[in-house]
């Protein structure tokens, strides 16, 4: 079976959790912490950054630090990884689900524009495939309306706006390092604070509601409880294994954008006789090399195509269920029909994806889907 994601391993990664354990500080915010930290500030300019947990962990570091409560309203794309909303759920914010745009999975930054209100505190940005929103339209929107804009930026590792680093734009960001993203630590996320008016009370929220950072640093004698807060720091042994992955950031990229260019050159046929879609990745945005879909004609032609390649032993899945009309929501929901989200949860169809998938296995699934076009 050819599976969709496999993790890639640099081979310095026990190495590093080695060195961790032996430097005899394994909670978080130790010496592999503060390196991955300071990485992401030196090479993308980031301003201030958090190791979490995980992508949701920061997501939901995001809407305390903004004090999202149930007087506000969060816009986000229905087309979504559930985090995305949970997060703001969980503040008992009112969720505005946005459709998608028509040549990407991404938000509809027109549609947000019609949904915003007076009470509008947050829009969700989700780079989806780690292509960029329209992230400029969006920031003007967000200074005309006086709200601000959460990257989810979760699959969006290295992707630019125009030449400006995904997760540098909205006022705050939120990266994941999950087992099957470009860079990994198992489980594993970051909050990235753009505002500075966020970068203090971030620290505090982080380190459970105490100003243990600022005694970390020798700035006071002893620590106290002064905020919320909740236990979102990593270990440094997950801190460590992502200081080897960074390490070879560049290689990873090289490697996926590899895999990415083959597929993307194997479907002229099926693209010329309008069996499929390739993904548009417009002239704003970079190309990450997160994920690769094709989007079908129909959901019944993506089923067939899917259970034609599992046949074959190549694992090719779906993606979200529109949020907005999931079971825990739908009662909530009373917009209008999303019919772009609709129509990508049905027609997407991402292919087996990985760093290290080889020349061999990439062919066996571009013939795999010829085969299907063919019979
Ligand atoms: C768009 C998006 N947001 C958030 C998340 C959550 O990331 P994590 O698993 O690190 O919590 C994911 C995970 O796949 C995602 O795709």
């Amino acid at each position: 079976m050819i599976g969709f994601n496999k993790p890639y391993l640099t081979g310095k990664e026990l190495d590093y959790i080695r060195d961790a354990v032996e430097r005899e500080k394994l909670s978080g915010n130790g010496f592999y912490t503060q390196q991955c930290q300071q990485f992401f500030v030196n090479r993308y300019g980031f301003k201030k950054t958090l190791l979490t947990q995980s992508c949701t962990a920061a997501l939901e570091m995001a809407a305390l630090l903004l004090d999202i409560g149930p007087e506000d309203e969060v816009i986000l794309p229905s087309f979504t990884f559930v985090s995305s909303a949970n997060a703001f759920a969980l503040r008992g914010a009112k969720l505005i689900f946005a459709d998608s745009e028509k040549d990407t999975p991404n938000v509809d930054i027109d549609h947000v524009r019609q949904l915003i209100t007076p009470k509008t505190k947050a829009v969700v940005a989700v780079h989806y495939a780690g292509v960029s929103c329209d992230m400029k339209l969006l920031m003007e929107l967000a200074s005309k309306h006086q709200f601000f804009v959460v990257e989810d930026a979760a699959q969006a590792i290295d992707s630019f706006y125009d030449g400006r680093p995904l997760g540098s734009i909205g006022h705050l960001a939120c990266f994941s390092f999950h087992e099957t993203k470009n860079i990994i630590s198992g489980e594993g996320g970051m909050l990235v604070i753009n505002d500075e008016r966020f970068s203090s009370r971030a620290e505090v929220l982080w380190e459970k509601g105490t100003n243990r950072s600022a005694f970390s640093r020798g700035e006071i004698n002893k620590y106290n409880w002064i905020d919320v807060g909740s236990s979102f720091l990593p270990s440094e042994m997950t801190a460590a294994f992502l200081w080897a992955q960074l390490q070879e950031l560049d290689t990873i990229q090289k490697k996926r954008l590899n895999v990415w260019n083959r597929y993307l050159e194997s479907f002229a046929f099926q693209v010329r006789e309008g069996h499929l879609s390739l993904p548009v990745i417009p002239a704003y945005a970079s190309n990450n090399a997160h994920m690769f879909y094709v989007v079908l004609r129909s959901g019944m032609e993506r089923d067939a195509l899917m259970a034609h390649l599992k046949r074959n032993e190549i694992q090719a899945i779906f993606h979200y269920i529109p949020l907005h009309s999931s079971p825990y929501f739908l009662d909530k929901y009373r917009g209008r029909e999303l019919g772009q989200a609709d129509h990508y949860s049905a027609c997407i169809l991402r292919l087996p994806f990985y760093t290290d998938l080889s020349d061999p296995d990439i062919d066996r699934v571009i013939n795999g889907i010829h085969r299907f076009y063919n019979s």
